[in-house]
């Protein structure tokens, strides 16, 4: 049986259209149980929904405080059963509360060579500072802000006319091969971590 996973976003979702393709191309083996979206109105959802996935709603001021709004991003998770979180364009910084009961299973996919350029805007920062290289990071989510271990990193040359658009669209195509990758991994059961490094095993 193929291990479930949610997917938990906040708007466009084409890194959630790469891992349905994937799915649809027979080079992903996970089932997508369930799309969360902090945003009723996000394009993820419309994705979701045409690909006949399952989705929900958690809408931040719907919620008394962040943890009911986290309970409820859980619940609809452990509900439909997933194995694995991931974070795929999800905006919001998730607290201990949330990460604390998903050790090691949850990813998030972030459009930069971690530990560089970390948070908002990441493709702007990387401009803005004049790196000759850029990229996109997957990674376990522990409790800091884009800290968490390494599963794997893409890297995309910066050119010298580029605006945060071109980086940004640059960088997109190679999270779309990054995100299935690493699930595919994880689905495998490849991936084993110890301390700060993730091991890949053959
Ligand atoms: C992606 O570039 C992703 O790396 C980034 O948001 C975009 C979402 O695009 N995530 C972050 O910046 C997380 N801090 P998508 O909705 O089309 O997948």
């Amino acid at each position: 049986m193929r291990k479930k996973i949610g997917v938990v976003v906040s708007g466009r979702g084409s890194n959630l259209q790469s891992i349905i393709d994937h799915i649809a191309e027979g080079k992903l083996q996970v089932e997508v149980a369930v799309v969360v979206s902090d945003h009723k109105d996000a394009f993820a959802l419309e994705r979701a929904a045409k690909a006949g996935i399952a989705t929900a709603v958690v809408e931040r001021k719907g919620c008394r405080d962040k943890e009911e709004f986290e309970d409820k991003i859980d619940e609809a998770l452990r509900n439909a059963g997933a194995e694995l979180v991931v974070l795929a364009g999800f905006m919001r910084i998730l607290t201990g509360h949330f990460i604390s009961r998903w050790e090691h299973k949850i990813i998030n996919i972030h459009p930069a060579l971690l530990p560089s350029f970390k948070g908002l805007d990441a493709q702007g920062q990387a401009v803005d500072y004049g790196v000759k290289v850029s990229g996109c990071t997957v990674h376990f989510v522990d409790e800091g802000t884009d800290t968490g271990p390494i599963i794997l990193q893409k890297v995309v040359p910066v050119l010298d006319d580029d605006t945060e658009e071109s980086l940004a669209e640059r960088i997109l195509k190679e999270e779309h091969k990054a995100l299935p990758e690493a699930v595919q991994l994880w689905a495998e059961g490849r991936l084993s971590i110890r301390g700060r490094k993730v091991y890949i095993g053959k």
